[in-house]
């Protein structure tokens, strides 16, 4: 074992309560028992952003490490087991196979996961969402590593100056390519101004080659082939000394921008920051939420979390966010506030169309 340390974050949606909404405390218990004590782990933290159970790992295994996803895949399915006996709603949604097979990857739960040798002192902030999707995130990564109008260390940091590389998924054609910025930044919009086709899976120091963020960016509905939830993605930032300052790193999220993944997994969103406690989506399964966890490691230990958005300074961003909300949910079943047709999870078009075949005329 080297001494670098890996961050895993694995997490699932196995049983929701009520509805959609949240956890239930005896899952998030059974979570907790699992991982206590299991000696490939150095520390761990469970919690979870509305239905979706997130489990915090620290360990020297490296990234894909077969014994940490079979123990995040052990402790889905014992969390399934409970969900089923309390008939909590959508139980073992996200748990696409019976039966584990080295990599947790592919097989439902969404991961995000680094691997470094830890500085003096690192920093590090969880972001985790609910009834969004992966590509939630490609706006706050381009701001916090690309915009000086949001992190100016990119300005006035020598240790930032010279920019950062992204790696940047086609989650339709699985494949990937990576753009520095500055100079690539306007090629690199065109990409993640997309984001239910492109999405931001890391991103590196440029003059060091550091990992600095992280993120889980599968599509469940695109493995499994049909609706099965949304993917609610997680994403690890390490922050300070030549990276984001944990105030530019959190920074985008002042400003609520619209994601899709709301009621039914149909419906476009502002992306609201809460705490914790206000983590369980209510109105229409909504608004989509992000929460950010502050942890220092310290040989690995987490020590945290701070529950950033749980401050005051976020209250604008989530009245903005609600005001928003508001106004778009007027649109009802129209677009934008509707997904597009290829993007909606939900859909009854091929049986209204199939109703309709005898009454369309064709106009010559
Ligand atoms: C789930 C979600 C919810 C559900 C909705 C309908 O992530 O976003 O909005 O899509 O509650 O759920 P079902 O079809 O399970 O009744
Ligand atoms: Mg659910
Ligand atoms: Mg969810």
């Amino acid at each position: 074992m080297g001494k670098e340390i890996t961050v895993s974050v694995i997490k699932a949606d196995v049983g929701g309560y009520v509805g959609h909404s949240s956890v239930h405390p005896e899952l998030l218990a059974k979570a907790k028992a699992m991982l206590d004590g299991r000696p490939e782990l150095i520390d761990y933290y469970v919690t979870h952003v509305g239905d979706d159970i997130n489990l915090i790992m620290t360990h020297q295994l490296g990234c894909n490490a077969g014994k940490i996803h079979q123990l995040a895949w052990d402790t889905f399915v014992a969390c399934t087991d409970v969900a089923r006996k309390l008939k909590l709603y959508g139980a073992g949604q996200d748990l696409l196979s019976d039966a584990f097979s080295g990599n947790i990857k592919g097989m439902g739960p969404g991961v995000a996961e680094m691997q470094f040798e830890e500085r003096k002192s690192e920093p590090i902030i969880i972001f985790m969402a609910d009834k969004t999707e992966p590509g939630a995130w490609n706006l706050p990564l381009y701001k916090m590593f690309a915009d000086p109008f949001n992190t100016i260390g990119l300005v006035i940091d020598p240790n930032m100056h010279d920019g950062f590389e992204f790696e940047v998924r086609d989650l339709i054609k699985n494949r990937e390519v990576t753009f520095s910025a500055p100079e690539d930044i306007y090629d690199m919009l065109v990409l993640i101004g997309a984001p239910g086709h492109y999405c931001i899976k890391r991103v590196f120091h440029k003059k060091t080659g550091e990992i600095a963020a992280s993120s889980s960016t599968q599509r469940l509905n695109l493995m499994a082939g049909r609706y099965v939830g949304k993917d609610d993605p997680v994403l690890i930032v390490r922050c300070q000394s030549g990276l984001p300052a944990v105030g530019e790193v959190l920074e985008p999220f002042a400003s609520p921008h619209m994601v899709s993944g709301w009621m039914r997994g149909s419906h476009s969103g502002p992306l609201m920051p809460v705490g914790l406690k206000d983590c369980a989506p209510t109105r229409f399964d909504g608004p989509p939420r992000v929460v950010a966890l502050g942890f220092q490691l310290a040989d690995g230990k987490l020590h945290g979390p701070q529950d950033f958005f749980a401050d005051t300074a976020f209250d604008l961003a989530r009245q903005k966010a609600n005001e928003l909300a508001n106004y778009i949910r007027r649109l009802g079943p129209f677009e934008p506030h509707r997904l597009h047709l290829d993007e909606m999870e939900y859909t009854t078009m091929p049986q209204v169309l199939e109703k309709l075949k005898e009454r369309f005329k064709d106009l010559r």
